[in-house]
């Protein structure tokens, strides 16, 4: 578990405010690097998906640890639906594995994963300015 993107953010995000720089050209930086929380770590099932449709991601656990992906259709980017333990798109049919590859249909790329990681009180977190090149997994 790597917890220095998430300290780094936080000292960021606190700098630019104790700054009052905020309002100020360093705000799209900062807005880039502040974590989204998901909730807490018990709210995932011990493995599959669960959608939080608010942020348009989708958490997948399985035993070796979790991921956070995007439920934007990579096609036109319509919202996924979850059906399964796959990704369903409405729009056009698309179809995703749980872990983002496309099953069928139009899209034409996989589903990207999102940096994430878990504070030290055991809430999820990702950054949705921080797509990853390689799915990985992250140790819970
Ligand atoms: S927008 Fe999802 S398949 Fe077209």
């Amino acid at each position: 578990m790597n917890r220095r993107p998430f300290v780094q953010a936080l000292a960021w995000t606190a700098c630019g405010s104790c700054l009052g720089l905020g309002a100020l050209s360093l705000r799209p930086l900062e807005r880039a690097l502040v974590p989204v929380l998901l909730g807490d770590l018990s709210l995932l099932p011990r493995t599959g998906l669960r959608l939080f449709p608010a942020h348009q991601v989708a958490v997948v656990r399985t035993d070796g640890g979790f991921g956070v992906l995007s439920t934007r259709c990579t096609h036109l980017g319509c919202a996924l639906r979850l059906r399964g333990h796959e990704l369903v798109c409405p729009c056009h049919g698309g179809l995703f594995s749980q872990d983002g590859a496309v099953i069928a249909g139009p899209p034409p790329a996989p589903l990207p994963w999102f940096e994430g990681g878990v504070t030290p009180d055991r809430k999820l977190f990702f950054y949705p300015s921080r797509p990853l090149a390689e799915r990985r997994l992250v140790q819970v």
